[in-house]
């Protein structure tokens, strides 16, 4: 039976869009390109009837090898860029204590990343800073050959052997990659390393809910299947079955393009919680790496408030009118926190006194919200009812879907991504990789 959402309240009254009749049956044709796998980059739709597929067992077997690495370490470095990396990391900002080192006693390992970046100075701390901890590491790439994570990868791997010897360096190491291709592949049979599987038809940014994401989750202690059940419901609730005006996907797709097609070129996603910042982050990848092509695609930037509108808003409020925002609201906090009375009230908050902080930053939203749309930057609003594993892995899903159906009422091809091969063209022939030097050559004499 099909479930209805309920976790996802989707609110576009302010963005001051009229969804026509014409745009509603795009957005359905577009929504079942996806199902009937008839539209462009149809061998990456793996991930559209993903959640219904994850199994019982195949949750239990991560969990397991979560709890092996768990036992063994106090530190879970997870090695990755871009899809492999952002999921696990927004997941996991939005479900932890921000504050959780300052405590004294740790409910499991501290999950860190590398391979996100080629900074020296970053690989270097993180290298001194394991030196006096126990740690494991999980690293990721779906081809198995990305520069970033591979550079990572040699120097903790290095590490580990040194430590503790090569077999148990082995032991220590988990690879999430493709089932036969690229280096990391290779390595992780010669070696001998616990594989998962990245499946062939679900690209990088469309991976959070394969063991790319609920590896490093669950060993961080996130509930992998609140999650996984999250993002089931959602996938049911936007199915191509679905009227257009019970699909929280489509009507999302079909009011951000509508809104680009009137001038609105960027989409500020944002929201009032601070954990929810690097969910901004995967977000922009997924959307950025899905449209931005051919010359075409809204530019996604994002927002957190109230922080950025002593920063941004002055912009947002007043300067070019060519943005529209789209913010992801919590309904509920999960703590209660109210401002105190003071007798003295030199900073006049007394007003304020018994109010809840949550309180105030919902005044603050509602008050953002209107005067934003007063000053030409329409608003879309996508409630959840807490930050918690379930909502997430309906937000989750709630986005990719969204995206699917917004790429195709593009027209381009929501799922490839070959813009981002030119820098690396050129940064291989800046590092004279071997199979480059043409290309060095003719790069050296324009520098
Ligand atoms: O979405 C994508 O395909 C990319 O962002 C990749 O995830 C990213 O480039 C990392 O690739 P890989 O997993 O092959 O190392």
């Amino acid at each position: 039976m099909m479930k209805k959402n309920e976790t996802i309240k989707l609110d576009i009254s302010k963005s001051g869009v009229t969804i026509s009749a014409a745009m509603q049956e795009r957005a359905e044709a577009a929504n079942a390109l996806l199902h009937n796998k008839q539209g462009a980059g149809n061998d990456f739709l793996g991930w559209v009837h993903l959640p219904s597929s994850i199994t019982p067992a195949s949750l239990e077997a991560i969990e397991a090898e979560a709890a092996r690495l768990r036992a063994k370490s106090d530190v879970i470095v997870c090695i990755g860029i871009g899809g492999s990396y952002l999921g696990a990391k927004a997941v996991l900002e939005a479900m932890s204590d921000p504050f959780r080192l300052l405590h004294k006693q740790l409910d499991g390992p501290t999950v860190l990343f590398a391979g996100q970046n080629i900074s020296e100075d970053y690989t270097c701390e993180l290298l001194e800073a394991l030196k006096e901890h126990s740690f494991a590491v999980i690293v990721i790439s779906k081809s198995g050959t990305t520069t970033e994570p591979a550079i990572a990868f040699r120097l903790l791997k290095a590490e580990l052997e040194r430590r503790y010897g090569k077999a148990e360096a082995a032991q220590r190491i988990v690879a999430i990659t493709d089932q036969a291709r690229g280096a990391l592949k290779t390595l992780a049979t010669n070696e001998g390393y616990p594989t998962f599987v990245i499946p062939d038809d679900v690209g990088g940014r469309y991976s959070v809910l394969t063991p790319v994401g609920l590896l490093p989750l669950a060993t961080a202690g996130v509930n992998i299947a609140e999650l996984v059940r999250g993002a089931q419901e959602m996938e049911q609730a936007t199915g191509p079955e679905v009227p257009f005006a019970e699909n929280p996907s489509a009507i999302y797709a079909a009011t951000r393009n509508l809104l680009y097609d009137a001038g609105k070129k960027i989409e500020l996603l944002g929201s009032y919680e601070p954990k929810l910042q690097y969910l901004n982050e995967w977000w922009k990848q997924l959307y950025g790496e899905s449209e931005g092509k051919e010359g075409k695609g809204i530019f996604p930037a994002s927002v957190t408030y109230t922080a950025d509108l002593h920063s941004m808003g002055q912009y947002i409020q007043e300067g070019e009118r060519h943005l529209f925002e789209t913010i992801v609201s919590v309904a509920a906090p999960h703590h209660r926190l109210t401002v105190e009375s003071d007798a003295e009230n030199l900073d006049g908050l007394n007003y304020l006194a018994g109010k809840r902080i949550s309180e105030v930053n919902r005044m603050a939203e509602l008050g953002v919200q209107l005067a934003h749309t007063d000053g030409g930057v329409p608003n879309i609003r996508v409630e959840i009812p807490q930050i918690d594993a379930h909502a997430l892995g309906a937000l989750i899903y709630f986005f990719e879907k969204a995206c699917g159906i917004s790429g195709y009422l593009l027209g381009v091809n929501p799922f490839n991504q070959p813009g981002v091969e030119a820098y690396k063209k050129n940064m291989f022939a800046l590092l004279e990789k071997p199979g480059y030097e043409e290309a060095t050559k003719a790069i050296k004499a324009r520098l």
